[in-house]
């Protein structure tokens, strides 16, 4: 092969070339121990001495040139594979970014730090007590021994071999606290309560919020007084009514059912108000004093229970109760 013919394989060859294991199988061809160049050097040593330095030269000049046509296929094949890469990593920066979701509290919660605020904004504190509860704060020392009918309106969990039970309402907060705290009692205690019940309206866990108000000369005008003074702020309103359907529980004395106003329902007169049942309350039995070491002669006071879930659904506008315990994000979501 002439040196011109080396040049021009070298050029057609370094041309088509793609990927860098070909560009160096392509240099070895020209410039390997057995490449077309490196042979042309080897000739050179049989040529007559006065030739070898023009053949040198010549040899030279041909290899640079291979050289320059190696180093820029090298340069196109990496700045091809440069390209490749970017176009496939490359990111669109006019897409909306990706927002990391914020959470919030759940309404049930909501409503009751709403509730807590309120209360303590009329001078109750809130107390605690546990969700297994023992058979004596949940019902006997609340009048209600066993086989107490009134029982069996609260059939909940019972705790096999135990005198325990998941609380089946938060009034035995009552009789802990007066146990360990002496009058003035101004106390809320919002808390989950159990029971066998379980439908649009009713779920086998809820929550309560219980009042509790003892100090001398409390009366049900004072629950009347406070329980409105509650739902209008609540329920941001200043023209609530409520009223009081005559009721039993066995650890008040007299009992009611507190009923607030809730919209009207039309009739032949043009409207009546339509009532809703928010819980019961009532005097606290003398007995029940007693039992958490407060001396009925002396003072008197008024307890309360309302459903605290039923309160966040009317707040917002809630229909079913289960909603707010199966815990689906698209409808939580909307309470953030
Ligand atoms: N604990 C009662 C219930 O769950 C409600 C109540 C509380 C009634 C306080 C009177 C006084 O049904």
């Amino acid at each position: 092969m002439t040196l011109d013919e080396i040049l021009a394989e070298a050029t057609t060859a370094m041309n088509v070339v793609t990927t860098i294991p070909d560009l160096e199988q392509a240099k070895a061809r020209f410039l390997g121990k057995t490449g077309s160049l490196t042979e042309q050097l080897k000739a050179m040593a049989k040529l007559p001495p006065e030739e070898k330095k023009a053949a040198g030269a010549a040899i030279n000049v041909v290899k640079t040139q291979v050289e320059v046509l190696i180093n820029g296929a090298k340069a196109r094949i990496l700045d091809a594979e440069l390209q490749a890469k970017l176009a496939a990593e490359s990111i669109d920066v006019t897409l909306p970014g990706r927002r990391i979701g914020s959470g919030g509290l759940h309404p049930v919660t909501r409503t009751q730090e709403r509730i807590e605020a309120l209360f303590a904004s009329m001078g109750f504190s809130v107390a605690d007590g546990p969700e297994i509860e023992d058979d004596y704060f949940n019902f006997q020392a609340l009048n209600t021994p066993e086989n107490h009918p009134a029982r069996s309106m609260q059939d909940t969990f019972y705790i096999e071999g135990s005198k325990n039970l998941l609380r089946t309402q938060t009034s035995p907060v009552q009789i802990r606290h007066m146990q360990s705290h002496k009058p003035p009692i101004r106390i809320i205690c919002p808390g989950r309560v159990y029971r066998c019940d379980h439908d649009a309206t009713h779920s086998p866990m809820f929550h309560q919020v219980e009042g509790l108000w003892v100090e001398e000369g409390i009366s049900l005008a004072d629950l009347k007084g406070t329980l409105t003074q509650f739902l209008n702020a609540f329920f941001e309103r200043d023209d609530m009514q409520i009223r009081f359907r005559p009721s039993y529980f066995p650890f008040v004395e007299p009992g009611v059912e507190v009923d607030m106003e809730w919209g009207k329902v039309k009739d032949s007169k043009g409207g009546k108000i339509k009532w809703l049942e928010i819980g019961g309350a009532g005097v606290v039995h003398p007995q029940v004093l007693r039992n958490g070491g407060i001396d009925p002669e002396k003072y008197s006071g008024f307890a309360f229970g309302m459903g605290l879930d039923r309160l966040a659904m009317l707040k917002y506008g809630v229909n079913d109760l289960r909603l707010f315990f199966e815990n689906d994000l698209k409808f939580l979501s909307q309470f953030r």
